[in-house]
């Protein structure tokens, strides 16, 4: 019974579990930082996922640390996740976990910076060398209208062996790509730009901001204590452009990421101008599903860019503000989802729950009633029946007795008056030896046969003296009493009075 039970149980367990739709990928996202870019990506990445609902997102943030980062990749690694999602906070630091997740069969998708090397599955990021050729290209336009501006106005000309036109760079952290390229990418626009003859005696100074608003807040501040004001700020960044803004307030100042605080900052007139840095976390996510479903990927991604300046900064701000909102409500309604699937779930595991209970609880009593049935039909057929042949043995005896007793009556009341009815006589009619005669005469009437044959006689003679006109004698003789005396003696004993007291 308990088996039965056991085996119903697991298998509804096993039914519920089969029946849920598990999800069968697990991915590791490990993020350098948690800024508004990176927030926007992992919405993106969120969104994404709700087209895929075999794959489950696991997110750790290092905080701009690249030990914490690598100590992260590391659990992913023992956890062994079905793929690797990383922004790198520094290249060449985080690179050994990196590689050690791809060494361990993990597939690696970088996104944003990169790593060194190239032991990794799949690269989506921005065109950061890009970036900086439109930082070089924005450095020109404004090296270009200060030349215009100080011949109107007769002063003198900033890019000129007097008055170098002064470039104040604000860095992101130097060991990530981004921070590299776009240094790179600036560089190399304005030392072409130069060689062409198209700006002179651009004078590069540089800052760290380190991808932080505050960071680049002191560093500009810190310069600003020793030098004269700059005639641009490029920051590598929007946020790190803001915190320039605040220290250097009226200089013109270029960012990079184009996302709602950068082009709030423009609209509000805090910044210049910014440069697009696309996340695409959506454009990860879904590399990530054709990578783990075994379909063809595209392995080095790599997004455009493209300036904004005053006149397109508030229609994208509107246009991303939209975005936002949708994406909210989009989270919303998974989040509701979610609790509606695991309501319904849980309602499933209570119902079939009870179901098990219910089904066990009829087992069990189906169980008790049969095992007492069997219980009873053992005891009656170890204590009734016994009984019950006995009773019928005993019933089928006295039918015997009985019909023997009509028989035996029979057989003396037909002799009453024959002298010859003798037990040997009695035994012969009744074909019966004389022991069993006796045995079965004294069974039925309690007496020998002769006390019998007596009484039957006393009986007979008794009906004669009521009904006839016989006298004692005649009657005791009719009766084959050996005399009158003895009939009377005979009489007085079984009727308690004398014939002739009738
Ligand atoms: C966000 C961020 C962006 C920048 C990118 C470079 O964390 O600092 O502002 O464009 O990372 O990787």
């Amino acid at each position: 019974m308990r088996n039965i039970i056991v085996s119903i149980v697991t298998l509804c367990l096993l039914t519920t579990a089969c029946s849920s739709r598990a999800p069968q990928y697990r991915i590791g996202v490990s993020q350098c930082l948690d800024d508004a870019w990176r927030q926007k990506m992992n919405y993106e990445m969120e969104r994404e996922l709700l087209l895929h609902p075999d794959m489950t997102l696991s997110r750790r943030i290092a905080y701009g640390s690249n030990e914490l980062q690598c100590a992260q990749i590391d659990s992913f690694i023992r956890e062994r996740v079905d793929l690797l999602i990383v922004s790198p906070n520094e290249a060449e630091q985080v690179k050994p976990a990196v590689t050690r997740a791809y060494r361990a069969g993990i597939p690696v998708i970088v996104a944003d910076r990169r790593v060194t090397g190239d032991e990794w599955t799949a690269f989506i990021g921005g065109d950061n060398y890009k970036v900086g050729r439109l930082m070089a290209q924005w450095v020109m336009e404004k090296w270009k209208t200060a030349q215009q501006t100080a011949q109107r106005s007769n002063s003198p000309k900033r890019g000129t062996a007097s008055r170098p036109f002064v470039v104040l760079e604000v860095a992101g952290l130097p060991g990530s790509t981004p921070a590299t390229l776009r240094h790179k990418g600036m560089m190399e626009g304005i030392e072409e730009a130069k060689e062409e003859g198209l700006v002179a005696k651009v004078e590069m100074q540089s800052v760290m901001g380190s991808w932080y608003k505050e960071n680049a807040h002191e560093a500009v501040s810190a310069y600003l204590r020793d030098h004269a004001i700059p005639d641009v700020i490029v920051a590598h960044n929007d946020l790190m452009a803001i915190g320039a803004a605040e220290a250097a307030g009226g200089v013109p100042i270029m960012g990079v990421d184009g996302i709602q605080p950068g082009l709030r900052a423009i609209v509000e007139g805090k910044i210049t101008c910014s440069a697009t840095y696309s996340s695409r976390g959506d454009m990860v996510i879904a590399t990530a599903a054709q990578i783990l479903h075994g379909e063809p990927f595209v392995r080095d991604t790599v997004l455009e860019t493209t300036m904004i300046d005053a006149s397109i900064a508030y229609p994208m701000l509107r246009q991303d503000e939209a975005i936002t909102r949708d994406l909210e409500t989009l989270h919303l309604f998974q989040t509701q989802t979610e609790s509606k699937w695991r309501q319904l779930r849980y309602d499933k595991t209570l119902l079939i729950t009870w179901l098990i209970v219910l089904i066990a609880l009829f087992l069990l009593a189906a169980g008790y009633i049969i095992a007492n049935q069997v219980k009873l039909q053992q005891e009656i057929k170890r204590d009734i029946l016994p009984q019950l042949e006995d009773v019928q043995e005993a019933i089928q005896l006295s039918h015997r007795d009985v019909a023997f007793a009509d028989r035996l009556k029979q057989a003396v009341d037909d002799h009453l008056t024959d002298q010859n009815l003798s037990v040997e006589y009695l035994g012969s009619m009744l074909q019966l030896s004389r022991t069993q005669l006796f045995r079965r005469v004294k069974t039925v009437t309690g007496k020998g046969p002769l006390d019998y044959i007596r009484e039957r006689r006393l009986i007979r003679a008794d009906q004669l003296l009521h009904t006839t006109d016989m006298t004692i004698q005649q009657v005791a003789l009719e009766l084959c009493f050996s005399s009158p005396g003895y009939f009377t003696k005979c009489y007085k004993e079984y009727f308690g009075h004398l014939p002739s007291a009738r």
